[in-house]
């Protein structure tokens, strides 16, 4: 999943020759997720048709104050459109339409919206080497640049004129990776490194037969997606689960047993800012795992069982710069227990999730927590769906921490 997914992207077309790639612009954003509006300057449709983009961008093509073909006329409402972007990206932009966009001039769809959109304002230049070259070229994008929009910079090469140099627009795929790079940077969580553990662990009885509890995962899971869309690079070390999760920042480490999730996770911890251990750990494991199948014979049969690592001790007791987080679920005492947890496992923040409590904990979606930090400052939540509890976490990680 792409930092552009589910972002209301709004295309800026203009009369450029490179036009013909924004076609492939607005795929690659619909790829990435994103909801695509178009809006094209009236000349623009020479060289890219409305039909072209509203095929791929799924959404009818804007370039006029209001639709003539239509029964009732229909108006385009600019402030709307700039209201419903999230960016508005104007590519190609030609230097008349980068001209206008400096002097505030007003005489299309594009450049209305332009002059009301809030969201973030990012131009693709192109034009022959020399346009581009000019000073009054320069002194536009250094002005529309002054006024808070970004400039995704125009390459070298073969231009439509035959001439070769600046000018050229980026191509599609270097304007995405721009976006999604500029979006990342602004991210609280950008360039941070966050562990998290989720999910149950299995531990062997023999080859076909295993403890286990009912953990889903889905607790963990959201929080890997909360803090991947909030910049950071995710390590998810997740024991057996049906949730799945797609995202270019977050690494899945699929691990079965109590020790197997113990190496996992001190092979990131060390390199790691913030850890969160929101998995369901077997607390005790069969002493042997029988190398064949257990054949019945006795009415009754016993186990022997010791007790496995405790992963989230073991991060606190070698933690430096990490920040680590908790969870506990308790049936009584809840508050004593969690900060007695909190202390012992040397904790910056612990989680707590009351088994008393409708809707919270193991297999619901939703989940009803207090979270507590080390000086004991308790903050209580309603019920809410694991993708709000995750949300609701990683503000509070990021009011203690400098992310
Ligand atoms: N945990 C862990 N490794 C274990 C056991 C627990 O990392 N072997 C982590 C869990 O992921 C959770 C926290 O420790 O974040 C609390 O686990 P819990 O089982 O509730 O607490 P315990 O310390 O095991 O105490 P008790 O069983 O007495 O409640």
């Amino acid at each position: 999943m792409s930092v552009l997914s589910g972002k209301n992207v709004l295309v800026g077309v203009t009369a450029g020759i490179a036009a013909y790639k924004t076609a492939n612009l607005v795929r690659l954003f619909i790829k990435a997720g994103a909801n695509v509006q178009v809006i094209m300057t009236p000349a623009s449709k020479d060289f890219v048709t409305p039909l072209t983009l509203s095929t791929l961008s799924k959404n009818p093509v804007h370039s006029t104050f209001y639709n003539k073909d239509e029964e009732n006329e229909l108006w385009n409402n600019h402030v709307e459109l700039g209201l419903w972007a999230d960016l508005l990206v104007v590519a190609p932009a030609t230097a008349n339409t980068l001209s206008k966009m400096a002097n505030g001039t007003c005489d299309n769809l594009l450049l209305a919206t332009y002059l009301s959109a809030k969201s973030t304002v990012y131009f693709a230049p192109a034009m022959d080497l020399d346009m581009y070259k000019h000073p009054s070229t320069k002194n536009t994008l250094e002005k529309l640049q002054e006024f808070g929009n970004i400039m995704i910079p125009a390459e070298s090469g073969e231009l439509a004129s035959g001439l070769v140099g600046e000018g050229r627009m980026a191509e599609p795929s270097t304007i995405i990776s721009f976006i999604e790079q500029d979006i990342l940077s602004g991210l609280p969580l950008n360039g941070k490194k966050v562990l998290i553990t989720a999910g149950p662990t299995y531990e062997a009885i023999d080859p076909v037969r295993f403890i286990g509890n009912h953990s889903s995962g889905k607790m963990g899971f959201e929080l890997a997606k909360c803090a991947a869309n909030l910049g950071a690079n995710v390590y998810l070390i997740t024991g057996p689960t049906n949730e799945k999760v797609q995202h270019t920042l977050i690494k899945v480490i699929d691990v079965i047993s109590a020790q197997d999730m113990y190496n996992a996770t001190h092979t990131y911890f060390a390199e790691v800012d913030i850890a969160i251990a929101a998995a369901a750990v077997a607390d005790y494991k069969p002493l042997k795992a029988e190398n064949q199948k257990i054949k019945k014979k006795n009415d009754a049969m016993s186990l022997e069982m010791i007790k496995t690592k405790d992963i989230l001790a073991s991060m606190g007791a070698s933690k430096e710069q990490q920040f680590l987080v908790g969870f506990a679920l308790e049936t009584t005492n809840e508050i004593e227990n969690a900060t007695g947890k909190l202390e012992r496992k040397n904790l910056d923040l612990i989680v707590l999730n009351s088994l008393q409590d409708k809707g919270a904990g193991f297999k619901n979606t939703t989940n009803k927590v207090t979270i507590i930090d080390k000086s004991k400052d308790q903050i209580a939540f309603t019920l809410k769906s694991k993708t709000e509890v995750a949300s609701d976490i990683f503000n509070e990680i990021i009011k203690r921490t400098n992310a």
